[in-house]
């Protein structure tokens, strides 16, 4: 039985600590989102797996390996959102969007990938997202790849982040190049990995990310993609290009990046680390004209990324403390009363406040200065019948007796 009582292999409790540094994440990309016009919204962690299967290719590794799926009691198939995307661009076609373009939506939860646990692989792990629906421009590729790079620069890590970008270029393209890559890739065939191998039938461009030695010196060799661009697919991809070097978006140009979800067209990108061993991307994403389409919208060009919180939050510096309260230690029955309404008075007042709640005055003190207090106020009989209270800094360890009619006044530079 004591088994169970660990959390589900591939899941975290998430305690105060860590919590904090979710929720400094999470209001940084939500601020920053908000000064490129996002506005957040929320979508159901569960959706028909329909909506996933059709989007993300059935080939990908999420729907062929790692999808939770389970027939619900009426009878429905139901999946836990294994990524936003498909989600959001459901719920735009559900709420009649089309006419309110360009859209642009942030938002923020868990997700749910059957995976193998490892350093900075969950399954259950939280993302922040971003889709710009609605912008067939790759003015919008440059914007949200920029709006990556503030958000990185923000939290503080961009020394430990490198931004790779790449184009797949438009179907067209695309095609071609599968053409070529299989054709070379069939020389090699028997010596690829018993994973690429399968991907050979099914989806041979994701073996140009095999993580497989033996594949990568293969893969080396292969045709690149930029050699099978239209014009429209290379001129875009300038344009792209361009417009962060006019920003000056630093980036690397990487032609084996293709992504794990087989809805992109054009522009990819990932911002990736060498902090977090094997799981490099912190922040990935792309273009997706095709998919509203695919789920039955109107023809719909969309862009978006999403970073992984867990792994942008083990990259911070910063240690983010509670905040730092007022602490209350009445001394006596009568007083003990008192710092409770004391303490209802100081909240309503916006203050922290911390109360003992039990033992002397040596221990709430302890206790007091556990929880980091800045100043504590102590008072028994005595201080109540001459209606004062002494009031302690922990900066400077000074004691002073305050009225208690001038103690909120007193008390204001200890505001959180
Ligand atoms: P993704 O590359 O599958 O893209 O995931 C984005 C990020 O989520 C990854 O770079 C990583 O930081 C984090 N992540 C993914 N899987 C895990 C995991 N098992 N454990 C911990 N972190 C993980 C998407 O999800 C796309 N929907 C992004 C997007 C939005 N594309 C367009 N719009």
């Amino acid at each position: 039985m004591t088994h169970k009582l660990q959390p589900v292999r591939g899941t975290k409790d998430i305690m105060p600590d860590s919590y904090r540094l979710f929720e400094y994440v999470t209001q940084k990309a939500k601020q920053i989102s908000a000064c490129y016009g996002f506005s957040q919204i929320s979508t159901p962690i569960f959706e028909f797996t329909e909506i996933f299967k059709r989007t993300l290719g059935e080939e990908s590794d999420v729907v062929g390996k790692e999808m939770y799926s389970f027939d619900d009691r009426g009878g429905e198939n139901i999946t836990l959102r294994p990524e936003f995307t498909a989600g959001i661009a459901r719920g735009f076609i559900s709420n009649g969007l089309q006419n309110q373009l360009p859209l642009k939506f942030f938002c923020t939860g868990p997700l749910f990938r059957y995976e193998r646990p490892q350093k900075g692989r969950l399954r259950q792990f939280h993302q922040i997202n971003f889709e710009l629906i609605g912008v067939d421009s790759p003015l919008a590729d440059i914007e949200m790849i920029a709006m990556g790079t503030h958000i990185i620069q923000e939290l503080g890590i961009s020394d430990k982040i490198t931004l790779e970008i790449n184009s797949l270029g438009d179907s067209q393209s695309r095609i071609k190049y599968r053409d070529k890559l299989v054709e070379y890739l069939n020389d090699y065939k028997n010596d690829l990995s018993d994973d690429s191998k399968i991907r050979l039938e099914k989806n041979p461009m994701r073996i140009l990310d095999s993580k497989n030695e033996h594949d990568k010196k293969i893969v080396a060799s292969a045709p690149v993609i930029s050699d099978s661009y239209n014009a429209e697919s290379a001129d875009f991809f300038a344009v792209v290009k361009e417009g962060l070097d006019g920003l000056d978006v630093v980036y690397q140009l990487n032609e084996k990046l293709v992504r794990g979800l087989d809805y992109y067209c054009h522009t990819a990108f990932e911002f990736t680390t060498d902090a977090l061993g094997s799981q490099n991307a912190v922040l990935a994403g792309g273009r997706y004209d095709g998919l509203i389409a695919t789920m039955g919208g109107s023809q719909t060009p969309a862009v978006g990324f999403a970073g992984g919180i867990e792994r942008l939050s083990a990259l911070l510096d910063v240690k983010i403390v509670a905040p730092q309260p007022i602490s209350i230690i009445p001394i006596g029955s009568e007083a003990e009363k008192e710092a409770l309404k004391l303490a209802h008075t100081l909240r309503n007042e916006g203050f922290y406040v911390e109360l003992g709640y039990s033992g002397n005055v040596k221990k709430r003190m302890k206790k007091a200065g556990n929880a980091n207090s800045k100043a504590a106020i102590i008072f028994g009989d005595n201080e109540l019948e001459q209606k004062i209270v002494n009031l302690k800094d922990f900066y400077s360890g000074e004691e002073s007796q305050v009225s208690a009619s001038q103690l909120l006044d007193r008390l204001e530079i200890y505001r959180n």
